[in-house]
């Protein structure tokens, strides 16, 4: 840690100033940083954000307790990967470092621990897609949602939504769940911003797939963003299964991944 300072970031207008006086020195920088304005506020607020200051680069950390999410901005691939090792030496805890880039244009930092793609389909559909069972959502879901989450999903590669996250997505209708008897047995989770409609979930438990239940739960999906002119989401590149059900519904590789590495 000789040459190396870590400082608590108070504020959003720090977390950036951070980033842009190393950009002004290197005009080349390696970066995986995107403003984020709700994210980074809430990382700030919660007291769980340092800033690692080397002179091969800058990192930003967000303790998250589990583990830590990094951005960086470096010099060069080789000393953002240096620089890693000590910061998880420090932090004693897996760190998950992501990396966005072009397939077939852009270097890749090496090979992930996960790869994530991302598929879109462009186009409105002219009449709403016949969704019988899904339903919206409510906060009383919350506590289950987040037992279906934990049980499920993987906390570091798959960004798990905490209570204020479920809440912000269903206040948006951003979440249909359908359900047998008392228990969820597929959910949807989506996000819809100007023009695009982002899935971010789709589930549905194990001993009920291939039935039509993530089918009744996609059209949900389409009907609630009917006005969105692009649809989208990122797929584990290994996961077949979804990729030829994504396929049929006329989503494709758009050319863009992102690689997560677990350090
Ligand atoms: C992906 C998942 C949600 C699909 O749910 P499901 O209930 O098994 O899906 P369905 O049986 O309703 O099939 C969905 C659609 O794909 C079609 N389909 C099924 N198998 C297919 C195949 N091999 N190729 C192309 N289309 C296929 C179905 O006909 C249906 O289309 P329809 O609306 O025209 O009838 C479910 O497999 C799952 O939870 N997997 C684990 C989590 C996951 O991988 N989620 C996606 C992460 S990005």
């Amino acid at each position: 840690m000789s040459n190396i300072l870590k400082e608590q970031i108070n504020s959003v207008e720090q977390l950036k100033r951070t980033f842009s006086n190393f950009k002004r020195k290197e005009k080349t920088a390696l970066s995986n940083y995107i403003p984020d304005p709700t994210k980074h506020t809430k990382y700030v607020e919660n007291g769980i954000t340092s800033a690692y200051k080397f002179d091969a680069g800058i990192f930003l950390t967000f303790d998250l307790g589990y583990m830590v999410d990094v951005i960086y901005m470096t010099k060069s691939k080789d000393s953002l990967m240096n620089c890693l090792e000590i910061i998880q030496e420090d932090a004693k805890k897996p760190l998950v470092v992501e990396h966005v880039f072009r397939e077939g244009r852009d270097e890749q930092l090496g090979i992930p621990t996960k790869l994530l793609r991302r598929m879109s389909r462009v186009g409105v559909f002219e009449k709403p897609l016949p969704s019988r069972f899904a339903e919206q959502a409510t906060y009383e879901d919350i506590p289950e949602l987040l037992d279906i989450f934990s049980q499920y999903f993987d906390p570091y590669t798959e960004r798990i939504p905490d209570v204020e996250e479920l809440k912000r997505l269903i206040g948006m209708d951003g979440i249909r769940i359908i359900r047998e008897k008392e228990d969820i047995i597929g959910m949807v989770v989506f996000e819809k911003s100007v023009g695009n409609l982002h899935l971010r979930y789709w589930w549905v438990s194990s001993s009920h797939r291939n039935k039509g239940i993530g089918a009744d739960l996609l059209k949900a999906y389409f009907n609630v963003g009917f006005d969105c002119k692009r649809q989208f989401l990122w797929v584990f590149s290994d996961n077949t299964n979804a990729i030829d059900k994504y396929r049929h519904y006329g989503f494709e590789f758009d050319g863009t991944a992102d690689e997560i590495f677990v350090i």
